[in-house]
């Protein structure tokens, strides 16, 4: 990418986070503004895609005024294109954001940049906070794992926008895995942090939940973990003279603390187990340069710190974005859609969403 090249106005809305960011040069964030719906969803237990589409509605506005202020935007001619996710993700929160991009590149007559959301997770290794020294950036060729709510999968990337996919998830993704069984040990949604914290209090550490290798490939399966954890907490739920989780019901509360506290770190230490050692077995059959991870499950700590000693190993350097840049954010939109736009990546404005957009190289 030409260094130096301009300011990029991103927009972000797949999910349940609405987002809007000014970055510069495709990596310093000058704004970084996401309105969450995290309390929202919080008594359905997850996402219902009409309401989270209505709060993007509600918030997509003040989130723009704030990104813009917080930037210093003063003059929109500064603005070189205007970044905007287009798939993939819920089509009624794609929807919202795509028709705020769109009004603003037609009425500023700024080019539009249609950005692939997985590719957002995968430029936010690049991102460097305001006011933050310029880290080295990934270099190539490199692993990217990607980990979030809805996908689970790996890439290798021998240069700028080009993906060669060498596993993913063939049932449920990572975080879709937190997220149920955070909801069977009765933790609020989302499910990943509050697991993570529950899983810092364990005392004891001998709770083990199996592990789907799939064979020596790359390929993640996480549904039946899941099962298995339902069989593990109904066991304990037993133990202590508890009726088993009903399938659909209210989440169960009544599990003392500590057993909940060393079931969390009983299923956060599987997951992130293969998590961990596929990334660093792809990384060295590929020969790879560098690690980066990124996507909602890559804000836990635990996983952060089990591939740094991965990548030591290795003697590779890894990177993780800081958790905020991690979960869904409008800078790693703006990130991505800065090295789409230096590639000539355009979209007319009739772009329309596309929910199940795969990820593909240019
Ligand atoms: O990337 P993201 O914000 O949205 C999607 O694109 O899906 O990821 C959200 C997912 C949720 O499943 C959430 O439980 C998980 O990321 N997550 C975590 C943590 N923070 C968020 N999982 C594990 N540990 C965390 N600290
Ligand atoms: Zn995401």
């Amino acid at each position: 990418m030409a260094e130096g090249s301009g300011l990029i106005l991103s927009v972000e809305s797949s999910c349940d986070e609405t987002a809007v960011a000014l970055v510069d040069g495709g990596r310093r964030i000058r704004s970084n503004v996401v309105a969450s719906q995290a309390d929202l969803h919080a008594g359905t237990g997850g996402i219902v895609p009409e309401v989270a589409a209505r709060a993007h509605l509600r918030w997509m506005l003040p989130v723009l005024e704030r990104a813009v202020d917080d930037g210093g935007l003063r003059d929109w001619g500064d603005v070189e294109a205007i970044a905007v996710t287009y798939g993939p993700g819920l089509a009624g929160s794609l929807l919202v954001g795509l028709t705020m991009a769109k009004t603003l590149a037609w009425l500023h007559d700024r080019p539009l940049v249609p950005v692939n959301h997985h590719e957002g997770h995968i430029y936010a290794a690049w991102l460097v906070d305001p006011g933050q020294d310029e880290q080295a950036a990934p270099v190539f060729p490199l692993v990217a794992l990607v980990v979030s709510g809805g996908h689970t999968f790996l890439v290798e990337m021998v240069d700028h926008l080009t993906y060669r996919l060498l596993g993913q998830t063939v049932d449920d993704a990572a975080g879709e895995a937190f997220d149920k069984v955070g909801r069977l040990l009765g933790l609020p949604y989302p499910g990943g942090p509050a697991i993570q914290r529950a899983a810092a209090q364990a005392v004891r550490h001998d709770r083990h939940f199996p592990r789907a290798w799939l064979g020596e490939g790359y390929d993640f399966s996480f549904s039946g973990l899941k099962t298995a954890a339902r069989r593990i907490i109904d066991a304990a739920r037993a133990d202590a003279g508890l009726p088993p989780v009903e399938p659909g019901a209210a989440p169960a509360v009544d599990l003392p603390p500590a057993v909940v506290a060393e079931l969390a770190w009983g299923f956060q230490d599987a997951v992130i187990d293969v998590l961990a050692r596929k990334t660093a077995r792809a990384a060295r059959a590929v020969g790879a340069r560098s690690i980066i991870v990124g996507g909602g499950v890559a804000a836990n700590r635990v996983l952060a710190e089990r591939l740094a000693g991965e990548a030591a190993e290795l003697g590779l350097p890894l990177h993780v974005p800081r958790p905020g840049l991690c979960t869904d954010n409008g800078a790693m939109i703006g990130a991505a859609g800065a090295r789409l736009y230096a590639a000539g990546a355009r979209a007319g404005l009739d772009l329309d969403a596309r929910p199940n957009l795969p990820l593909a190289s240019r």
